[in-house]
This record gives structure tokens, C-alpha cells and sequence, in this order.
């Protein structure tokens, strides 16, 4: 009889198909999945440590899961803060059976098998590493291209979570591009801290080619229709990566540029290596190539040394790329970071500043979304919703739902736009 699996995913979409990955490889010993965690024979908790809070609640998360847990089953911690605490997860939570950092995710399998089993080494190399097949979506696939991050942003935790950035190798990109065409995903979605700084180093000698020509060549597999990512890094937009992005008819015209701060004192601060002048000229220039393109951004509010003048220069650039969609947060300290010991801003300046970014960017949302009144989208249907509704996203990746039932999954249509909202826009299919 399988084993059943209780796996909590915290984080980004690197955490999303780290999940997977371990799914893959636990089915390999006759796990299957369940969404009751009293039923479970092993509890998974895939961590976030990017900011403090999620940290926090991860022990009481895991106390509250070992109240109700079956006897003789298993709980696992992985991911960033398994990472970043190591063996003090032991500690504080003698209960826990096994510790696997993000970059040992392949270990998985050994894992379950020794007691207090850790490896939280982030120079381990899983670039290398053909992951099994298990995906949560069947119409969209994540296919990691490079593991870990070589930029020291101050305020950042990844690196010290995932480890030096590695290129996983073309053929085994493109051999899961591939594979999960053949098995009906019309869209890929590639991964990684840094996309478009992809193939500066390998963990061997192969062959080395650079984002824009990767992307190429994934456009070429039959049965892709949609290419997304995330996420590229402003300093790395050169001119080739524009025009190839704009260029390629199978590249959704959706782009990530993760903002942070639109001051170039606070940019400098936070070594992030751009300018708010290089990153306005990259986004206006997309804006300029592809004339239906959404931009979404994150942006990090109150870090140490901003001042009224520099949130104003954010707020110059959110009004000037006006970004169809914003994750925003204050900044919060992480440890092993060189920001980490700076004097924080004061929490009611930096709420304020945070309520004052969102609100701004909810009228230039509202605006953005009533524009899409009368107009046509191209539509790959992933999502059955509420009250008869299908969800999906257009190629520029706003989300709209349609009603329908799920004949529309897996298909592109073309909808009329009737009604919009901050975060939907809703219409009618019409072909
Ligand atoms: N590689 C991506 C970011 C990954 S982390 C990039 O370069 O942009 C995701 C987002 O979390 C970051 O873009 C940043 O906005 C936010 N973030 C990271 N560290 C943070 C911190 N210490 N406090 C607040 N937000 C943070
Ligand atoms: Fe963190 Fe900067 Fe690396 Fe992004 S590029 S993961 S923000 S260190
Ligand atoms: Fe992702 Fe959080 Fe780790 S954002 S890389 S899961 S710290």
C-alpha cells in the first residue's frame, strides 16, 4: 500500500518545483500525495527565508502539525530556512526527523531513511541532476535553468540559501522542455535567481550558450507555444536579450524586472549595479518594442539609508514604467546579510511609505484594467474556478475568466474583454 504525503510549499516558484522534484522522487518509493496532514506518513515543509516573518511562523507551523500528526510518521523541514538554521531546527524542534537545505533537495530520498538526516551544504552540485517527472500543472512546466546566485544584493538572503549560481547544461533543459511538451504542456515557465545571466558557468565543460540563444532554442521544440521566466535581472537587459525578447513570436510579452528601489543612491547601497536612468531606458525600450507588454516588478520600501527623496524616486519610476502589477514589502533584516546590522527606518515611515507605493499603483492599475474594456486576448485556459468560470492568462499574462467548463483547459482562445477588475478581467470566448 502507498505512503502518504503531506507537502506544505512556502516561497517562490523555485520552491514550487523543488517540491515537485521531491514529489518525483518520493513517488519513486511508492508515495502518493494527500492534502490531510493527520493521514500523512511523512510531512513536508518547503521554507521561505527571504523575510523574517514566514521564519517566525515556521516553529509554530511545525509545533502545531506534530499535535495532530499520526503516530510513526515523519516530518521534514527543506528548503531556504532549513538552509539558513541547519541544525538549529534540531534544536528548537526536537521532533523534526530530517533537515534537507534548498540545494540538496535530490537527497530526498536518503533522507527519509536516516534518522536526523541534515545536509544543508550549499555548494553541493545539483546542476547536473535529472529530476524525475511529476509536475502539478499539466498545461504549464517550471524547468529550472540555473541553481543558486552569484549577486550579494545587501539586503539578500538567497545566496546564502542556494549557493553560487551554476547553469544547468542546454541538452538537459531542452531534453525536459521536451518531454514535458510530449506530455501535453503547451507552455514552459524557465527558472532561476538571474535568468538572463544564464551560461556564464557550468559545472563542466559544456556547451556554452547564452540566455537569449537558450531561448531560441527552447522556442523550437514542437508543441511550445508560450515561453515565460523569472526572473531576469535589470543589469543584465543588453540589447540582444531585448530584441530577442521582443522578436520571438513564442516569448509571452510579460516581463519581471525586479525594480527594488528607483533611487540610484539606494540602488547603489543595495549593490544591486543599475541606475533608476538604466533601468527606465530598459523598460521604456521594451515598452517601445513590444507595444502590448506588461511589466510586473518588486519593489523594497524603507531599506536603511532611503530617505523622502529616494522613495520619491521610486514613486517617479512606478509612475513612469507603470507596472502592471507591484510585489511590495518593507525591508526586513536578514542575518548572514551585509545589511542585516543597519539602523532600521522607523516602522510608521516605512508603513507609510508602503501604503502610500500600493495605493498610487492601484489607480494606475485601475486605469490599466479599464483600457482592457472591448479588447481581445489571446487566452491559454489553465484553471477551473467558482460559479462555472474558467481562468487563464493572456499572453501578456493578465488574468482573465471566461464561463465555460473544462473542455477549455489546455486551449488558447481568443476573448472579448466585458468587465474588468483590479486583478481579472472577465469576457466571452469568440472563437
Ligand atoms: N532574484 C530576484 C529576487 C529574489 S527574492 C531578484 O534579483 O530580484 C524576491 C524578492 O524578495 C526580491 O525581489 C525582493 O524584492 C524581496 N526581498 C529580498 N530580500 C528582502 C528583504 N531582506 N526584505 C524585504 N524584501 C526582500
Ligand atoms: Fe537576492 Fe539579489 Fe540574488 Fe535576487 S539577485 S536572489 S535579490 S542576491
Ligand atoms: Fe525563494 Fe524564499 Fe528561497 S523567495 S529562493 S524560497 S528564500
Amino acid at each position: 500500500m502507498s505512503k502518504l504525503l503531506f507537502i506544505q510549499t512556502l516561497g517562490c516558484a523555485m520552491n514550487v518545483r523543488d517540491s515537485e522534484h521531491i514529489i518525483a522522487e518520493l513517488k519513486k518509493q511508492d508515495y502518493e500525495i494527500t492534502q490531510n496532514l493527520e493521514n500523512a506518513d511523512l510531512i513536508l515543509i518547503n521554507t521561505c527565508s527571504v523575510r523574517e516573518k514566514p521564519v517566525h511562523k515556521l516553529f509554530s507551523e511545525i509545533g502545531a502539525f506534530d499535535k495532530v500528526r499520526k503516530k510513526g510518521s515523519k516530518i521534514g523541514v527543506c528548503g531556504c530556512t532549513a538552509s539558513h538554521l541547519g541544525s538549529e531546527i534540531f534544536k528548537k524542534a526536537p521532533f523534526v526527523d530530517f533537515v534537507l537545505g534548498a540545494r540538496s533537495v535530490s537527497k530526498i530520498g536518503v533522507a527519509i531513511n536516516s534518522p536526523k538526516f541534515i545536509s544543508t551544504d550549499i555548494n553541493y552540485d545539483e546542476s547536473e541532476y535529472a529530476f524525475g517527472e511529476f509536475r502539478t500543472s499539466p498545461y504549464k512546466a517550471f524547468v529550472n535553468i540555473m541553481i543558486g546566485c552569484d549577486k550579494k544584493c545587501s539586503y539578500c538572503i538567497v545566496p546564502q540559501t542556494r549557493g553560487d549560481e551554476i547553469s544547468i547544461p542546454v541538452q538537459i533543459i531542452l531534453n525536459e522542455a521536451k518531454k514535458a511538451a510530449q506530455n501535453g504542456a503547451k507552455e514552459i515557465f524557465l527558472l532561476g535567481q538571474n535568468v538572463n545571466n544564464y551560461g556564464k558557468r557550468f559545472s563542466n565543460s559544456h556547451e556554452k550558450i547564452d540566455f537569449s540563444d537558450l531561448l531560441n532554442r527552447l522556442s523550437e521544440i514542437s508543441g511550445i507555444q508560450r515561453i515565460r521566466f523569472t526572473s531576469p535581472h535589470p543589469l543584465h537587459m543588453d540589447d540582444k536579450f531585448l530584441r530577442t525578447f521582443a522578436e520571438n513570436p513564442k516569448i509571452c510579452k510579460s516581463i519581471h524586472m525586479p525594480l527594488q528601489s528607483g533611487s540610484t543612491k539606494v540602488l547603489r547601497d543595495m549593490k544591486r549595479g543599475y541606475t533608476k536612468e538604466w533601468y527606465l531606458d530598459r523598460a521604456l525600450r521594451l515598452r517601445e518594442l513590444c507595444p502590448n507588454l506588461n511589466i510586473s516588478t518588486d519593489i523594497i520600501v524603507a531599506y536603511p539609508t532611503e530617505n523622502d527623496e529616494d522613495f520619491n524616486d521610486t514613486m517617479e519610476v512606478v509612475g513612469k514604467v507603470r507596472f502592471e502589477q507591484i510585489f511590495s514589502f518593507k525591508f526586513s533584516p536578514r542575518p548572514l546579510t551585509p545589511a542585516a546590522n543597519l539602523p532600521l527606518i522607523d516602522d510608521k515611515i516605512a508603513s507609510k511609505r508602503l501604503t502610500h507605493l500600493q495605493s498610487f499603483h492601484n489607480e494606475i492599475l485601475d486605469e490599466i484594467m479599464a483600457e482592457q474594456n472591448g479588447k481581445i486576448h489571446e487566452v491559454y485556459f489553465e484553471e477551473l474556478r467558482e460559479n462555472g468560470q474558467v481562468a487563464g492568462r493572456s499572453f501578456s499574462n493578465f488574468l482573465v475568466s471566461v464561463n465555460g467548463s473544462e473542455e477549455l483547459l489546455g486551449k488558447t482562445k481568443k476573448v472579448l474583454i466585458e468587465k474588468t477588475q483590479r486583478m481579472v478581467l472577465y469576457g466571452r470566448v469568440t472563437d
